[in-house]
């Protein structure tokens, strides 16, 4: 590497993260993700550059007992993709335990979505989401017919899951605020909830998506979907005191957000689709 491209710190997004694949495909998943991290970090280490801040996942707290989730929860695992979540973590701390040059954040992302209010960056997944949002956004524009709700009998306002849903530019906002806060002189290996604090059913976000996009969502009714918990969302608070980060936008400037990126895009990136 050249003395005049040094790199300060490394922001680590890169993962694949379908549940149902990963307990396909475990190996595909401890490679992809395991092995893909560990080898990032021996060449960050070799080029002297010990600042991380990595993308964890509110799925290490499984079905918390209690909620909102703080940082401290006993963490678990239901599914390989939250396992290479979970050992990441745990490599992570066991690295700056043995040398304590290493400044690590571990951003715990709770459910994003919404897209850059420009309309021109979104979500885009390949074949049937597996997601909430990036289904409902595909019902919307024709794409696809209904939204299964996986689940009508929780205990919850509506018998809906409950989820702390964030705008990607609050989270993108909390990885700026993770960088700074590496600058600081101890750190060690510190992990934050990105979240809002706010859960909000799927009944909800399917009605606060309709009144966005002026279309109806057609709803079919399932069973729970296996490893679902019922309700999860954040304790904001580490993160505010220490990062000096809150989200800032509403359910209702998400699903403005995303509207506006699907039906500019209703086909994602694949122009040719679109003309299909
Ligand atoms: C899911 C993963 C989680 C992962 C995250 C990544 C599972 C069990 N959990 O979180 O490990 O970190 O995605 O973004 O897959 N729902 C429907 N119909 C649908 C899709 C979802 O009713 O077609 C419901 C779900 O039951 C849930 C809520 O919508 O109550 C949110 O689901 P989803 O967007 O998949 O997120 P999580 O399950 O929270």
């Amino acid at each position: 590497m050249s003395p005049n491209c040094r790199f300060d710190a490394v922001i680590h997004f890169a993962g694949l993260k379908a549940v149902g694949e990963s307990v396909q495909k475990p190996l595909l998943y401890y490679n992809n993700n395991l092995i893909g991290t560990i080898t990032l970090l021996e060449v960050m280490a070799a080029h002297g550059c010990k600042k991380l801040v990595f993308s964890s996942s509110a799925t290490v707290y499984g079905w918390p007992k209690v909620v909102p989730c703080t940082e401290d929860f006993p963490l678990v695992a239901a599914n390989p993709y939250g396992r290479t979540k979970l050992f990441i973590e745990e490599i992570a701390r066991d690295i700056y335990r043995s040398d304590s040059d290493w400044k690590i954040i571990l951003l715990r992302y709770f459910n994003p979505v919404g897209a850059h209010p420009s309309g021109h960056i979104g979500e885009d997944p390949r074949g049937i989401p597996n997601n909430l949002m990036p289904f409902v956004q595909q019902v919307a524009v024709g794409r696809r017919q209904a939204l299964t709700v996986f689940g009508t009998d929780y205990n919850t306002k509506d018998g809906t899951g409950v989820r702390d849903y964030i705008h990607v530019v609050d989270l993108a906002d909390g990885h700026i605020a993770a960088l700074h806060k590496l600058d600081e002189d101890k750190i060690g290996c510190e992990v934050y909830n990105l979240g809002t604090g706010k859960g909000t059913s799927v009944l909800e976000m399917v009605a606060a998506f309709e009144s966005a996009s002026g279309k109806k969502i057609p709803l079919v009714t399932s069973g729970r979907r296996p490893g679902d918990a019922e309700v999860v969302y954040a304790s904001t608070e580490k993160a505010e005191r220490e990062l000096n980060w809150k989200a800032q936008y509403s359910i209702d400037d998400m699903c403005r957000d995303q509207w506006n990126w699907a039906s500019k895009n209703p086909f994602g990136y694949d122009t040719s689709e679109s003309t299909k």
